[in-house]
């Protein structure tokens, strides 16, 4: 079952309206010829903005948090609607630094994944365990936990896209190891397969994520169930060309 590959940069708080657009003039001739498929999820105030400059090329935009009610009084929120109405593509959802910093549970994240569902967006679900739970062998448990709560009531789990990031290897320049990324993104197909039957988790894009980048993204993308990555760092220069051209 061939999966279209997909390089997706998360700039998280970083850039401004002036250097992302620069970055993406720099960007469009290098990603024109890739084969993948490639996004950019930008702060929500640049998204206005980064979807006009990425226009004509392959390059399509994210949201980095979307909120899980329609409309109402939330302040400081945005709502799927709104996303789409700017021509958003992918929204992230459940990133580690959300859960860490902002609260966010596995219920939020099942909340607003079935949110960006209803509109027509696709969830990038990030999962990941900390390296406390990795040394004392909770990672099969914390991702399964994640991803039976964080996926309740999604009908079709190939609209969306899933994340490992594990928590230890995010901004640290510790990537895991090839193997280490297969072996547990392959455990995350398998525990799709009993969730969705396995002809439906065999369709779903698995991205890892943490400290990837131009040099280590080859060995990565070799792996069998690894189909993307969500990048951080490196997307915030012209590497991240280098990433999504990682089979030339
Ligand atoms: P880094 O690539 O900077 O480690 O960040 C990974 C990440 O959190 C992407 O969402």
């Amino acid at each position: 079952m061939a999966r279209k590959p997909f390089i997706a940069g998360n700039w998280k708080m970083n850039m401004t309206a002036a250097s992302g657009k620069q970055l993406i003039d720099e960007l469009k001739p290098l990603v024109k010829g890739a084969k993948c498929d490639v996004a950019l999820c930008v702060p929500a105030i640049l998204i206005p903005a980064m979807t006009k400059a990425v226009k004509g090329s392959k390059i399509k935009i994210g949201a980095q948090n979307v909120h899980f009610a329609e409309s109402g009084a939330y302040t400081g929120e945005i709502s799927a609607e709104m996303l789409k109405e700017y021509g958003v593509k992918y929204v992230i959802i459940g990133h580690s630094e959300r859960r860490q910093y902002f609260g966010e549970t596995d219920e939020t994240v099942n909340k607003r994944t079935l949110a960006a569902l209803n509109n027509e967006l696709t969830p990038i679900v990030c999962i990941g365990e900390t390296l406390d739970e990795r040394q004392v062998d909770l990672t099969e448990h914390v991702l399964t936990k994640q991803l039976e709560k964080g996926l309740e009531g999604v009908e079709d789990v190939t609209k969306l896209v899933i994340a490992y990031e594990p928590v230890w290897a995010i901004g640290t320049g510790k990537t895991a190891t090839d193997g280490q990324a297969q072996e547990t993104i392959k455990f995350i197909r398998k525990k799709l397969g009993k969730m969705y039957g396995v002809k439906n988790a065999n369709k779903v894009k698995i991205l890892y994520g943490g400290s990837m980048n131009a040099k280590n993204c080859k060995g990565l993308m070799a792996q069998p169930d690894i189909d993307g990555g969500l990048i951080g760092g490196a997307s915030l220069k012209t590497d991240f060309a280098t990433i999504v051209n990682y089979d030339k």
